[in-house]
């Protein structure tokens, strides 16, 4: 299908639950992805902080082809042995024991409610339902996710909305030891806020978030859809924090692009769920289960993430100075690679216009560009980035344009 006519019948025959860009891409190789008409991009948003092995890395290619011919999908009726291995791994290098799998980020996020709920009420009584989360997260679509993240724009629509539900502000402590009362079930953290503009939670407010919840026996949920998987530099950008939670949620980069997600959770909590409580058709089937446990080997060898940690460190800091050479006020934001740069109402013209040149980036928050390179980036594909990134902010031509 010609471009023009995919766009036509896709605005014909798809939900409009996207604003998309007026391309197609159709195949990958490492950090660079082309579209239907042979045009290359340097993919710094890897599908949303899903790629982040980068594209047809031949080792998943070799696990998916593997799989694909052995079993793909049993039920969660029968013991699958990637699904257990997976479990292994994923609590080998957690602080977790036990892991529930699904195939979202939202997903994940709705079964950490759930167990959130019943663990309360198991252990405390009724009353201690409440879920807060933080103004300005974000947590999932679903109707229980889409409460949960903090954002209005989102909840408008869609009344009525579950309840059960409250805000904090972010990093304000003294505002979270009230919020957190003897109703509240569980409290979400992303520790890097995403989608909501690429903030990194305080210290001082994890520490005092992870205090609150010990004193008051509420569980503390790290919501690690995207800051998770290496993203940060870390395996978990917890560990970055030293700070513990009780649950946490997984997905995106988990399978490089094979959906699946999964709730990990330690001591009781991880006991909270028995057969019928909860379940997923497709959780963890056989070959989603079987990439992520390629996924985990090649991010826990020892090289791997320190390898992120000096790649990212170098980055933010060239897109610091970038900035500064730009004449951009904002500072950047974030932890390994997963970095912001506010830039004002003018996000969206120049993500538009690094496609144009070859770049491909996001913008969240309405005004922060977001910068989420394949984990496996090379120094000169960061350069590249760089240099179009340096054309756009300057208005100067650079090579790669149409
Ligand atoms: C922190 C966080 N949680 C949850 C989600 C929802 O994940 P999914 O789109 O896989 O349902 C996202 C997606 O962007 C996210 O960034």
């Amino acid at each position: 299908m010609e471009l023009a006519e995919l766009m036509e019948t896709g605005e014909q025959r798809l939900m409009r639950t996207y604003a998309r860009l007026p391309v197609a891409l159709c195949r990958g190789e490492g950090a660079w992805v082309w579209d239907t008409e042979g045009k290359r991009y340097l993919d710094f948003v890897t599908g949303l902080a899903v790629t982040s092995l980068g594209h047809a890395h031949p080792e998943i290619v070799r696990v998916v082809r593997e799989q694909a011919g052995l079993l793909l999908h049993t039920s969660n009726l029968y013991w699958n042995e990637p699904q257990t291995r997976l479990a292994k791994a994923l609590t080998d290098h957690s602080f977790a024991d036990k892991a529930f799998f699904c195939n979202s980020g939202a997903e994940a996020n709705e079964g950490a409610i759930k167990l959130a709920r019943k663990y309360a009420k198991q252990n405390y009584g009724p009353h201690k339902t409440k879920i807060i989360s933080l103004r300005g997260s974000f947590h999932g679509r679903t109707l229980a996710t889409l409460t949960a993240t903090g954002q209005d724009k989102y909840h408008r629509d869609y009344e009525p909305l579950p309840a059960g539900f409250a805000y904090a502000e972010r990093d304000d402590a003294a505002a979270l030891e009230e919020i957190l009362d003897g109703q509240t079930a569980a409290l979400f953290l992303e520790p890097v806020l995403g989608e909501g503009g690429v903030f990194p939670l305080s210290r001082e407010f994890m520490l005092a978030a992870r205090n609150i919840c010990a004193k008051k026996g509420i569980l503390l949920v790290f919501d690690e859809v995207q800051s998770g998987m290496g993203r940060s530099g870390y395996l978990f950008a917890h560990e970055a924090y030293g700070v513990t939670p009780d649950v946490m949620t997984l997905a995106k980069a988990l399978g490089n692009g094979i959906p699946i997600g999964a709730v990990l959770a330690r001591g009781q909590a991880a006991e909270t769920f028995a057969p019928g409580d909860h379940a997923s058709t497709f959780g963890g089937n056989l070959l989603a289960a079987a990439v992520a446990n390629k996924v985990v080997e090649i991010m826990t060898q020892a090289d791997f993430l320190p390898q992120v940690r000096e790649k990212s460190a170098w980055f933010a800091a060239e897109l610091g100075k970038l900035a500064r050479k730009a004449g951009i006020p904002g500072q950047v934001r974030g932890m390994g690679f997963m970095l912001g740069l506010p830039v004002g109402e003018s996000g969206p013209r120049l993500v538009e216009e690094c496609r144009r040149r070859g770049l491909l980036l996001n913008c969240v928050g309405g005004d922060t560009l977001r910068f989420l390179p394949p984990l496996t980036v090379s120094r000169a594909e960061m350069e590249t980035a760089l240099e179009i990134l340096a054309g756009v902010l300057t208005g100067r031509e650079t090579a790669g344009g149409e």
